[in-house]
């Protein structure tokens, strides 16, 4: 059975009525650590997100209090919300902007006062409608409330929060390819090094770049402490996280359970969380962190859902979506579809990113189509390697960005865990188990 009687740090008012308006904010005791922030010197208020050893929730699994505190040593300019979320089974980051923006707001205006920055952005996948629309009413109230804008609460911090549309491209997602849209440009990822946008970011200014789950979990952080959030989970994965389930079983959706004291099993069959394959069917595999993660196999259910214990088996965390495959689930079409995605959001810079998305997605096409070829699993295995050399996890890079070598990882993984569906996909032109 999956722990649970932990808090919910990021979700607790999720089920409330109204849970995304300023007066159940209020009621519930928001903007509570705000005022608390505002009378701790800034540094404190970083240190306790540094105590709380808070990872990036983004993808990277960046500790947060770190990157500020690199970032710290040069003034920073701008602080950048990332709530570009895009990737297929990813949608975390959209339950919070719907149902608690405040919490992203309070959120937000901490981690300003902590880094002494006047301007930040929260940047949105544009399809998120009603997100969009509520997180422009939570930063319109705070304004109204005192809690945006200038001298904030009486105190001499003053900020602005502007919230941007995105425009559909999932490369967005990428902290310099953000920061070049919002910059009204083409979004192109930068050319690393610098690795951070710290030194140069937004407008050519040190910037800090951190995700919507992130951000969401300061208002507890600064209330509770960070000894206490990083009491929760263990090693250096503290605290809860959201987990988006998806695929195969009973219960999809979002769910919020402490970090590395909880495992694949617990999340996937706990009737109070995922509970369960549909028609009680066998796993086949399972996606862990991403689609651009390598595919585990049901004898690692028991692997502890936190960043080291993942990764230790050969795969990441990622952004917490956990796809479920079946015995009745078709690993080339999955495959193929993963592909696709890639393919169509490659931006198209670098060549072995967009020239060899599409040649993969082409035999992934035909494989699922009928028209398959005995030499296209080697041919798909040499093409992924040149796009990540050794197909080593973590990947070896040829690109600007890590899209370029997550392309392979479906493909890598389904080949070799899953060859005989691949030959008789080739043998019978259709699968044997759809
Ligand atoms: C192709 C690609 C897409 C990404 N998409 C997102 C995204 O939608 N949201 C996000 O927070 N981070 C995304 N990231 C990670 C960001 O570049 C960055 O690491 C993150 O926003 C930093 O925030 P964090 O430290 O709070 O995790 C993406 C990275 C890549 C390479
Ligand atoms: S790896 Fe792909 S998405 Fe990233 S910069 Fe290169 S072409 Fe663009």
């Amino acid at each position: 059975m999956a722990s649970l009687d932990t808090p919910r740090i990021v979700s607790s008012r999720w089920s409330l009525p109204d849970s995304h308006t300023l007066s159940r904010y209020l009621d519930s005791g928001g903007y509570v650590a705000l005022r608390k922030a505002l009378t701790m010197f800034p540094e404190a208020v970083a240190a306790e997100v540094d105590a709380a050893s808070l990872l990036g929730r983004g993808g990277a699994g960046f500790p947060a209090g770190r990157k500020w505190s690199m970032l710290r040593r040069s003034a920073i300019s701008y602080l950048v919300v990332n709530g570009d979320e895009s990737e297929p089974a990813t949608f975390k980051d959209h339950y919070l902007v719907e149902h608690d923006p405040h919490q992203l707001v309070e959120g937000v205006i901490i981690a300003a006062y902590a880094l002494q920055v006047s301007q930040a952005f929260i940047f949105l996948r544009g399809e998120f409608a009603l997100g969009l629309e509520r997180v422009q009413q939570a930063v319109n109230d705070a304004y109204e409330y005192g809690a945006l804008g200038s001298t904030i609460f009486g105190s001499s911090f003053s900020l602005d929060i502007v919230v941007h549309p995105g425009a559909g491209a999932y490369i967005c997602g990428e902290e310099t390819a953000l920061i070049e849209a919002l910059e009204g440009k083409r979004g192109f990822p930068r050319i690393k090094p610098p690795f951070f946008p710290a030194a140069v970011g937004l407008y050519g200014e040190p910037t800090v770049v951190n995700n919507v789950e992130t951000m969401s979990n300061l208002p507890w952080i600064v209330n509770n402490g960070g000894a206490a959030f990083a009491a929760l989970g263990e090693g250096r994965s503290t605290g809860t996280r959201l987990f988006a389930l998806a695929g195969r079983v009973r219960n999809p959706g979002v769910y919020e359970i402490e970090m590395v004291k909880n495992t694949f099993r617990d999340l996937i069959y706990d009737p109070r969380l995922g509970g369960g394959i549909i028609d009680d069917r066998a796993i086949k595999a399972i996606i862990p962190g991403g689609v651009s993660a390598p595919w585990f196999t049901p004898d690692l259910l028991d692997v502890p859902l936190g960043q080291d214990e993942v990764a230790a088996k050969g795969s990441m965390l990622g952004s917490g979506s956990i796809v479920v495959l079946d015995d009745t689930s078709c690993v080339v079409r999955a495959t193929w579809r993963i592909v696709k995605f890639f393919s169509r959001e490659s931006c198209g810079q670098c060549t072995p990113c967009r020239e060899g998305s599409g040649w993969l997605e082409r035999i992934m096409y035909r494989l699922e189509h009928g028209g398959g070829r005995a030499e296209d699993l080697d041919l798909l295995l040499d093409l992924s390697d040149n796009i990540a050399p050794g197909l080593t996890w973590p990947p070896q890079q040829t690109t600007i960005c890590v899209l370029g070598p997550s392309i392979p990882s479906s493909i890598h993984s389904a080949i070799t865990l899953f060859r005989d569906d691949f030959v008789a996909h080739v043998e019978h032109g259709s699968c044997p188990h759809v």
